[in-house]
């Protein structure tokens, strides 16, 4: 008997006739990106994360850049992440002018946060680290929390590959100020950590005027533009989704649960 790595058409079978729904309900809608389709898979996936919170945005490679904006990154900031990962993890840092740091994985090919550690403690200077949930694994996220606090850290967990996974019962993307998820795993977005209960996170907190991390996520990835105003982010960006990719990944996503 051969057994398929991925046999999408098996998929296809399980979630067929909800995707070719969700398909016909947006086409009905007349509306193509953002508007009510796209509200609710947010608020699907705030739910099940039990967050306030939850932004739709392009892709997992977008959802890691504007992560990294939101927190406040800036041309030139050094960002601990590993080599082993797709390349959207190192290209997101790029696109913000970031500059990656690759720390070695250790034997399970998890980034190694003892040597995170020894690399934070030489250089004091460095605030931002992209940790990646790989093929459904989790770093250690009591250890990731410790040098959360230890180093004052800045993290964008990259949960693109581990959407549902859990460590030692906890989910992923309860230590990053920002967890985000990609294509792999169903869902393009990001999902904000509410630190002080209100869906708040702290680095949002201290920029006045810029609003929440979840209003400044939705300003970024439409262009730098809220309704009629404008905001001082230097590069909006236009990563909006659309409407039939998130109803498509609803539907999917609502079969398998
Ligand atoms: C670990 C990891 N990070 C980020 C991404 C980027 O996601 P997307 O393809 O939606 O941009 C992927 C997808 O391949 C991934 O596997």
């Amino acid at each position: 008997m051969t057994v398929l790595l991925n046999d999408f058409r098996a998929q296809w079978s399980a979630v067929g006739a909800e995707v070719l729904a969700a398909v016909d309900r947006v086409g009905a809608s007349g509306w193509y990106i953002l508007g009510r389709e796209v509200e609710r898979f947010e608020s699907a996936l705030a739910s099940a994360w039990g967050l306030p919170h939850a932004v739709g945005v392009g892709n997992g490679l977008d959802a890691i850049e504007i992560g990294l904006r939101c927190l406040g990154i800036r041309p030139g900031d050094k960002v601990l992440t590993t080599p082993l990962s797709a390349f959207a993890t190192t290209l997101a840092v790029m696109r913000c002018g970031g500059v990656p740091v690759f720390v070695d994985t250790d034997a399970s090919g998890l980034l190694d946060l003892d040597r995170c550690r020894n690399v934070l403690s030489r250089n004091p200077g460095i605030r931002f680290v992209v940790p990646v949930h790989l093929y459904g694994h989790c770093v250690d996220l009591e250890s990731l929390e410790a040098l959360r606090e230890e180093f004052d850290l800045r993290i964008v967990e990259d949960c693109a590959q581990a959407i549902g996974a859990r460590f030692r019962g906890r989910g992923v993307g309860t230590v990053g100020q920002v967890a985000a998820a990609g294509a792999d795993s169903g869902f393009q977005s990001i999902r904000l950590r509410p630190r002080d209960g209100r869906g708040t996170p702290p680095v949002a907190r201290a920029r006045r005027g810029q609003g929440t991390s979840a209003t400044r996520t939705r300003i970024l990835r439409g262009r730098a533009r809220a309704g009629p105003r404008r905001f001082g982010f230097r590069s909006g960006i236009a990563r909006r989704p659309r409407s039939v990719e998130r109803s498509i990944q609803r539907a999917a996503a609502g079969k398998h649960r």
